[in-house]
This record gives C-alpha cells, sequence and structure tokens, in this order.
C-alpha cells in the first residue's frame, strides 16, 4: 500500500466536507487509487473557531510556507476561495511541485490562465471539477466523455444558492432575504453571497465551460449579467399564472461563428424540466454534433457534493500517477490557451 500526504488550504463548508469524505470513504478511497491519503496539514485564518468536524489540533496551521516547504506534500487542496492570496498560494504550491486541486471558480475563470500556465510548466497536475455545479461532473463530462463533439450549446442552472432562493420564494411564498439566509446556513452561498445573487458566480462558471466546451478564453466582463435581486414576489406569482417558473439560466451558444453568452432570469414554461429543478440542485443542457442533447442533474452546491468532486479529482490526480512527466501533466490540464475572435 501506498501514502500519499495532502495538504489543504481552508476548513470552511467545503473543506469540511472534503475531510468526511477522506474519512468516511477511506477504504473505497485506497481500492480505487491505490494510496491511503494522509491529510498533513490544513490552513485556516483562526485557529479557535469552532468547526463542525473533529480534526486533530497539530493538523491546523495559519502559516502556509508550513504547506509550501514541506516536500513531502505532494497534493495542495485549495478551498478558500477568492482570487487572493488563493491564487498565489495555487502558484506558489505549483512552483514547489505539489499537484493542486481546486474548487474555486472566480480564480479559475479570472486567472486561470496563470495558473495553469504555470502547472505546466512545472509539470504538475491542475484539477477543478468542483467549481462548476457541486457534484455534477460536467468539467470530466465536456473535457472527456464528450470530446468527440463539436459542443453547439450549453445552457443551464449553474448557481446553487439563488436556485434555492427562487424555489421557496416560488413554492412556500418566502421573502428573498430569508431564503438567502436559509442559503447561507446551508452551505450553499459564496462567502459574499453578492456573488450568487447577483449572477457573477454563475458568469465565473459560464467562462469555464464556454473555455471547456469552445476551446476559447472568454473574458468575464464581456458575459451580460442579470442576477435575481430584483424579483419580487408578484413576478413569481404572475409568472406562474401565466404557466411558467423564474430560474436564473446561463446561457453559452455558437451563432454563426459567434459566441452568445448570457446570464439572467428567464421565464420558463412550468413543464420544461429546468423549470423542475430545485432548491440548490443544478441542471446542464449540453447539445453537440454527435451526441446531440443531454442534460446533467444534481446538487450545485453544499459540503458532500462538492467534496465529492474534490475528492474525485484528488483521486484522479494518484490515478494518473503522481510522478509523471511534465509531458503527460500538460496533456492532462485542458485549460485552452487558445483566443479566436468572439463576438457577443
Ligand atoms: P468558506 O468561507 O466556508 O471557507 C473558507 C475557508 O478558507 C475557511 O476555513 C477560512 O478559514 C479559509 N480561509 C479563507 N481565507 C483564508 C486565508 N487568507 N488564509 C487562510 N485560510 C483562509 O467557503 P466554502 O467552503 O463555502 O468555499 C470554498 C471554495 O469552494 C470557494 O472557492 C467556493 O467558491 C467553492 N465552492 C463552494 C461551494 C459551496 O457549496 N459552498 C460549491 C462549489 C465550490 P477560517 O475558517 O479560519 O475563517
Ligand atoms: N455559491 C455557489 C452556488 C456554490 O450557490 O452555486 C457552488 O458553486
Amino acid at each position: 500500500m501506498n501514502n500519499v500526504k495532502i495538504a489543504i488550504l481552508g476548513l470552511g463548508n467545503i473543506g469540511q466536507g472534503v475531510w468526511k469524505i477522506l474519512n468516511t470513504n477511506s477504504e473505497e478511497i485506497l481500492k480505487r487509487s491505490g494510496y491511503k491519503i494522509e491529510v498533513a496539514k490544513i490552513l485556516v485564518r483562526d485557529k479557535n473557531k469552532a468547526r463542525a468536524v473533529d480534526v486533530p489540533e497539530g493538523l491546523i496551521t495559519t502559516n502556509p510556507d508550513d504547506i509550501f516547504n514541506d516536500d513531502s506534500i505532494r497534493i495542495v487542496v485549495e478551498l478558500m476561495g477568492g482570487v487572493h492570496p488563493a491564487k498565489d498560494y495555487m502558484i506558489k504550491a505549483i512552483r514547489n511541485k505539489k499537484h493542486v486541486v481546486t474548487a474555486n471558480k472566480l480564480a479559475i475563470a479570472t486567472e486561470g490562465e496563470e495558473i495553469f500556465k504555470a502547472a505546466d510548466e512545472e509539470g504538475v497536475m491542475l484539477y477543478y471539477e468542483a467549481s462548476v455545479a457541486g457534484g455534477i461532473p460536467v468539467i470530466h463530462g465536456i473535457n472527456e466523455s464528450l470530446t468527440a463533439n463539436k459542443i453547439q450549446q450549453v445552457m443551464g442552472i449553474i448557481n446553487g444558492t439563488t436556485n434555492y432562493i427562487l424555489t421557496k420564494m416560488a413554492h412556500e411564498g418566502m421573502d428573498f432575504d430569508s431564503a438567502l439566509y436559509e442559503a447561507q446556513q446551508k452551505g450553499y452561498a459564496e462567502a459574499d453571497p453578492t456573488s450568487d445573487v447577483d449572477g457573477y458566480d454563475a458568469v465565473y462558471k459560464l467562462a469555464i465551460l464556454a473555455n471547456l466546451a469552445f476551446g476559447t478564453r472568454v473574458d468575464v466582463n464581456s458575459i451580460y449579467r442579470e442576477g435575481i435581486r430584483n424579483i419580487k414576489q408578484v413576478d413569481i406569482q404572475y409568472a406562474k399564472e401565466f404557466g411558467y417558473t423564474i430560474k436564473l439560466l446561463a446561457i453559452v451558444k455558437e451563432i454563426d461563428g459567434a459566441l452568445e453568452l448570457r446570464v439572467h432570469p428567464t421565464m420558463i414554461p412550468s413543464r420544461h424540466p429546468l423549470a423542475n429543478v430545485n432548491d440548490s440542485f443544478n441542471a446542464i443542457f449540453i447539445k453537440g454534433n454527435a451526441v446531440g442533447d443531454l442534460m446533467l442533474y444534481g446538487r450545485g452546491a453544499g459540503d458532500l457534493p462538492t467534496g465529492s468532486a474534490v475528492v474525485g479529482d484528488i483521486i484522479s490526480i494518484l490515478r494518473n500517477n503522481i510522478d509523471l512527466s511534465s509531458s503527460n501533466a500538460s496533456r492532462n490540464n485542458h485549460w485552452s490557451m487558445d483566443v479566436n475572435n468572439i463576438e457577443y
């Protein structure tokens, strides 16, 4: 049996989910990866904060150099959020020859080029399945299973918090603020929920999906964005009367060689499958020229669903051989460096 040491940056909602899965499913992980995973260090801001998981005190640190300077740590799992210092820590880990897993859609969507370039230069793997749609394997799906296709459209509900709010408002008559508070309590919302409510989170995820599906780097500022802050109970009730449900949709499609990208609330006929995606669930429709239409559906936020994607990425790295050479690593980093001419 092989042992591998990893470090986790962040022990919030998702960090704790990852800790639970690593402990609960350790036998399955060993069987599937061939490795016993040892969490050697966990970086936090506040050592004294109460946590819902029981982590041995000696593992917790507030000094990132405890991780970067430890050559025995082979994989760094970034679950802090934000651009700085998350991006800087990811690059530092990469420069110290550590493979990286992240759930950070903001850093990948806005700084992905620099992070992936560093990973390619150092010959390490960088995986980010959890950055889009929580537990749904959409990144793997587009990168691997659908790679034979020319993708024509990706569309769906890719923010759990706003979907939770809209569901509670529509089904229980709850007001916006109470529904947002519940989503925060359940660990679905970003540290700053403005990112969810105003559509930024969905924009970051759409940029990542567009990059993968169309091989084109997308500037997040070029994506049309409208959130759900102005949706009132009366809008939801009127929509219902006319047979519609309001959902926050993210859409990227190719029209005459140009990409159209947008995130906005949309009235969907109530019988449409997307209208019946509720709570924190996400759903993504993909249209490919060989596969036709397909839909991925599942939990788009929360500790265990997101942790499932994070731990899956760790296992992928172990299966791909953590000692691999740089040419192999580059093959595993599917970030596009091409910039085509795109019109929005
Ligand atoms: P939380 O805010 O719950 O947790 C963040 C953790 O990072 C905390 O433990 C915090 O420490 C630590 N941290 C933050 N900044 C620093 C710093 N400068 N130095 C050291 N530690 C730091 O966030 P989540 O767990 O909800 O999200 C983490 C990531 O996962 C984000 O990128 C998010 O977008 C992404 N994600 C979240 C999902 C969700 O459902 N919540 C789903 C998919 C992706 P301390 O606890 O001491 O404050
Ligand atoms: N805040 C995000 C959401 C977490 O609600 O979808 C999952 O990426």
